[in-house]
């Protein structure tokens, strides 16, 4: 299926490795101009060439921390200048610690709630006035499966990002009478440096191995295996593209099935 994205500008935030990066791969695969935005510039530089390489395709690089209001005005700025137009926004931060209830004060949650989810009420802002004027967008925030099906050792998760699929929804409400669409996709496992950082801390908390520890999270899935990042990409470059246009306010799952409930 050609996805139309050919000359389609592009944002995707945490994108220096980890489902960002595929997610930018996977756009600039299918002809997008790519803006990728993490922290660590070298690394975040080293990631825009490795794509480039791989596709022969713009990909620029924009260091930015999420939760810092003043990086996103200056990105928005940076990329406005050169293109008059965003056309994807695909919103991502790193992951909050993992824990349980017992191990969180309430800076913790305050923090984890600035990472998740007013960084990318603030990212949805900065670019949803050019989408408007243009009468086009694709708003794609990601999530996770907690905001499905809290999971214990993510609390902080739990919490931070149910906010994300409402903010989206009501997005998704407001902004459709000017072709925008949005929608939060929500990842089970897929296998990320955060997903092995889990993994380890499982390990060290079960007093087992890394191998043990993977088996065990592969065996929550029906699939019986950890989601790849490409696989994850795919869905995101689908939803990102003009053929998803009549898919609105949705929060779409790849877990492999992890997900126990009916709706
Ligand atoms: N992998 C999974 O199975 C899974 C499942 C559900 C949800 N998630 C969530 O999806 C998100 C991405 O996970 P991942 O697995 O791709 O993690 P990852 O491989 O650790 O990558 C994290 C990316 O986020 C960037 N980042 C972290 N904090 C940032 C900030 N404040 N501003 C801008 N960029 C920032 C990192 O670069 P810098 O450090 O240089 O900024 C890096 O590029 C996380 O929130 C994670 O909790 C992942």
């Amino acid at each position: 299926m050609d996805l139309q994205l050919t000359g389609k500008v592009a944002v995707i935030t945490a994108a220096s490795k980890g489902l960002g990066k595929a997610v930018a791969l996977e756009l600039s695969k299918e002809g997008a101009v790519c803006y990728i935005c993490s922290r660590d510039s070298n690394i975040l530089q080293k990631a825009a060439d490795e794509i480039m390489s791989v596709t022969g395709n713009t990909v620029i690089a924009l260091p930015c921390d999420v939760t810092n209001p003043d990086d996103i005005a200056k990105c928005k700025d940076a990329i406005l200048k050169e293109y008059k137009t965003v056309d994807i926004l695909f919103t991502n931060a790193g992951g909050p610690p993992a824990g349980f209830i017992k191990d969180f004060s309430s800076e913790d949650y305050i923090r984890a709630i600035e990472l998740n989810l007013i960084s990318a009420i603030n990212l949805i802002y900065a670019f949803l006035p050019v989408m408007q004027k243009n009468q086009y967008g694709r708003i794609i925030a990601s999530t996770s499966i907690t905001v499905k099906q809290p999971l214990d050792n993510l609390v902080l998760s739990n919490v931070s990002r149910v906010g994300v699929v409402a903010f989206i929804k009501s997005i998704a409400n407001q902004y459709g009478k000017y072709n925008i669409t949005a929608n939060a996709v929500a990842p089970g496992y897929i296998l990320t440096d955060r997903l092995k950082s889990l993994i380890e801390l499982k390990a060290q908390q079960e007093n087992t191995t890394y191998e043990k520890a993977l088996a065990s999270f592969a065996s929550e899935i029906p699939l019986q295996r950890i989601g790849t990042p490409e696989e994850f990409a795919a869905l995101v470059a689908f939803l990102a593209s003009p053929k998803s246009g009549y898919i609105n306010g949705q929060t779409i799952l790849i877990d492999g099935g992890m997900y126990k409930g009916l709706f």
